[in-house]
């Protein structure tokens, strides 16, 4: 996730730029910069941070110009830092690229320029581009960018300046978003409308593979072989504060609608055409006896079905631990034991902290993080990368999802190396992986539905979750979503523990949440659902297993899939009900009361 702007015309473009990627800054800011074309050639300032940084840099070191590009950067390859902020230019700095996405195949094609003689300054994938743009240059930008981009696999938008050609900037996309922005005097590119709404509401919407040419007064856009395109003008219908959050009221609603496409690109290149597991160049000895799982909060959530899917496919004994509870405990680490350690922001100070003690105990520590340079991530011996995006609201739903598909990925690779489970079972359950993007869409579809319940449950002051294995785990994260964000008291049950103490909490209207997505169990829940229905408890099933559905009083059906991917979808609605809870209640959703983002301390 990234976010790009450009602009050509008559007006200076350095401040239409900076605010243009000020409202871009939700889609990454760990570090921005801006390529200036003038009489002089391409001047470029760029700084690792905030957008904050590079206005310093800019006040000390002033740019101006009429034609410009500007980048705010989420690191996906290379740290964040000044050398690998975009702008990025070929070797004698005439073209400069601002890009978004991944580069999938940029180790080739950098091997591929470095045989041709190039040099590359950075870490980046995206520095592959302005070079290969350069070595099919021949006097016209549009078809260098062009015959460049044939060579492109992976996602992109991107937009280019070169000094040969200062009337126009040349632009394209594929599976990351870009916009046109047209006003009377001069045109933009973005990566989203916010970044130009301030300017114009008229846009292009581009598709896949459309290249725009750019000039100040004119747009043209063509396909890969300069076939014209003709298309309608859009009139953005939204004000520029509610586009900041996409239209969406709130981030966490955003966020949660995020998941398909979080998922996908946290997939994209993990399972390859031929059904292989990639785990980027994590390496796992074959000894480990035991993996000690570590996190908090809901990633501590997601670690536990992390275990069962690990233990169930690959049969490594594992332990899922509070990381604030792990580091003053006595753990057993040894030689034979590894430490995997979960967490969104890569700074949690207790994941951080075990993490730390773990190598100086001497085991390898493995990290899922969606945070690429945080100090989780730079600290790990081995690191997974959920590509989630910036997340934004407290409350975490896609940071979730995408750690239970790095742990289902994992479990499925392990399992294939100890050869634990037959290759048809691993190869059904990585097929449903892939298919996972089209069910999580699908169970969004339900939202109507599940607001017409959480209006009924504003008022309640205690609600209960209850399921079985898998299914419980699910309970305890749909509770911890529910409280934090809408201040009911709520706790999850093992449903096999009602007798021993919850059910005498059980009275005439309590409500009860029941989660059921194992048919072989199904008959243990609905047992324990009757039990509390009978006490007079109101009761609410999610559940796939439709087959005893006369206990529940309202019912959301939930997918049929495999029980051991169930998890993932199941926990979708039940983030929606927390978050029309909260909405209904009026509390405010993307920052409940004492909570923050990233506990950084302990
Ligand atoms: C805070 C956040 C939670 C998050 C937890 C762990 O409590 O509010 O959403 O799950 O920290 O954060 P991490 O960044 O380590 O996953």
């Amino acid at each position: 996730m990234c976010g790009i702007v450009g602009y050509i015309g008559t007006r200076d473009c350095v401040e239409l730029l900076l605010s243009g990627l000020e409202s871009l800054e939700y889609r990454g800011y760990d570090s921005a910069g801006i390529a200036v074309l003038d009489d002089n050639g391409i001047s470029i300032r760029k700084e690792k941070g905030r957008l904050s940084g590079l206005r310093e840099i800019l006040e000390s070191r002033p740019l101006h110009g009429n034609i410009g590009i500007g980048h705010t950067r989420w690191a996906t390859h290379g740290v964040p830092s000044a050398k690998n902020s975009h702008p990025h230019t070929n070797q004698d700095g005439t073209i400069a690229v601002v890009h978004n996405g991944i580069i999938e195949n940029h180790e080739a094609l950098k091997k591929f320029l470095i045989e041709k003689g190039y040099n590359f300054v950075s870490e980046t994938d995206t520095e592959v581009i302005p070079n290969l743009i350069d070595y099919y240059y021949e006097g016209d930008l549009l078809t260098a960018v062009r015959k460049a981009a044939k060579k492109l696999d992976g996602s992109y938008a991107i937009g280019v300046i070169a000094a040969a050609e200062p009337d126009r900037i040349i632009a394209v996309r594929k599976d990351s978003p870009l916009i046109v922005g047209l006003t009377d005097d001069g045109n933009f590119i973005a990566s989203d409308i916010p970044a130009i709404l301030s300017e114009t509401r008229d846009v292009y919407l581009l598709n896949d593979g459309e290249f725009v040419t750019l000039k100040k007064d004119s747009v043209a856009i063509c396909d890969i072989d300069e076939n014209p395109i003709s298309k309608e003008i859009y009139r953005v219908q939204f004000s520029a504060q509610a586009s900041q959050k996409e239209g969406y009221d709130h981030f966490m609603l955003k966020e949660i609608h995020e998941q398909p496409q979080a998922i996908r690109n946290t997939l994209r290149g993990r399972i390859d055409k031929d059904l292989n597991i990639v785990l980027d160049n994590i390496e796992f000895s074959d000894d480990i006896k035991k993996i000690f799982i570590v996190a908090c909060g809901t990633a501590y959530h997601a670690g536990l079905v992390g275990k069962k899917a690990i233990e169930t496919l690959a049969k490594i004994p594992c332990e899922v631990c509070l990381a604030s509870e792990f580091r003053y405990g006595e753990p057993l680490i040894n030689k034979d034991t590894a430490v995997l350690v979960v967490s969104q922001s890569g700074e949690t100070a207790d994941t951080l902290a075990v993490l730390r003690m773990a190598k100086k105990l001497g085991n390898k520590v493995y990290a899922i993080t969606n945070v690429v340079g945080s100090s989780v991530a730079r600290e790990a011996d081995y690191v997974f990368y959920t590509y989630a995006g910036p997340e934004i609201a407290v409350a975490s739903t896609k940071a979730y999802t995408t750690q239970l598909v790095a742990f289902y990925l994992f479990a499925i690779y392990f399992a294939e190396k100890r050869k634990t489970v037959p290759n048809h079972v691993l190869s059904d359950l990585k097929n449903q992986l892939l298919k996972m993007d089209e069910v999580a869409e699908k169970i969004l579809e339900k939202a109507p539905e599940i607001r017409e319940i959480a209006k009924s449950l504003a008022d309640e002051h205690d609600i209960y979750f209850l399921g079985r294995g898998l299914d419980y785990i699910v309970a305890m994260e749909a509770s911890l979503k529910l409280k934090e964000i809408s201040y009911i008291h709520s706790d999850a049950y093992a449903s096999g523990e009602l007798k021993h103490g919850p059910i005498a909490l059980i009275d005439d209207g309590t409500v009860v949440i029941s989660i059921c997505t194992n048919p072989d169990i199904s008959n243990k829940l609905s047992s324990n659902v009757k039990e509390v229905l009978a006490r007079g408890a109101k009761t609410i099933g999610f559940t796939s297993c439709m087959s005893d559905t006369a206990a529940y009083g309202d019912i959301v059906e939930l997918p049929q899939i495999d029980p051991l991917l169930a998890p993932l979808p199941a926990i979708i609605p039940l983030q929606m009900l927390a978050y029309y809870v909260c909405t209904e209640k009026g509390f405010d959703v993307d920052k409940p009361r004492n909570l923050a983002k990233s506990v950084t301390v302990e």
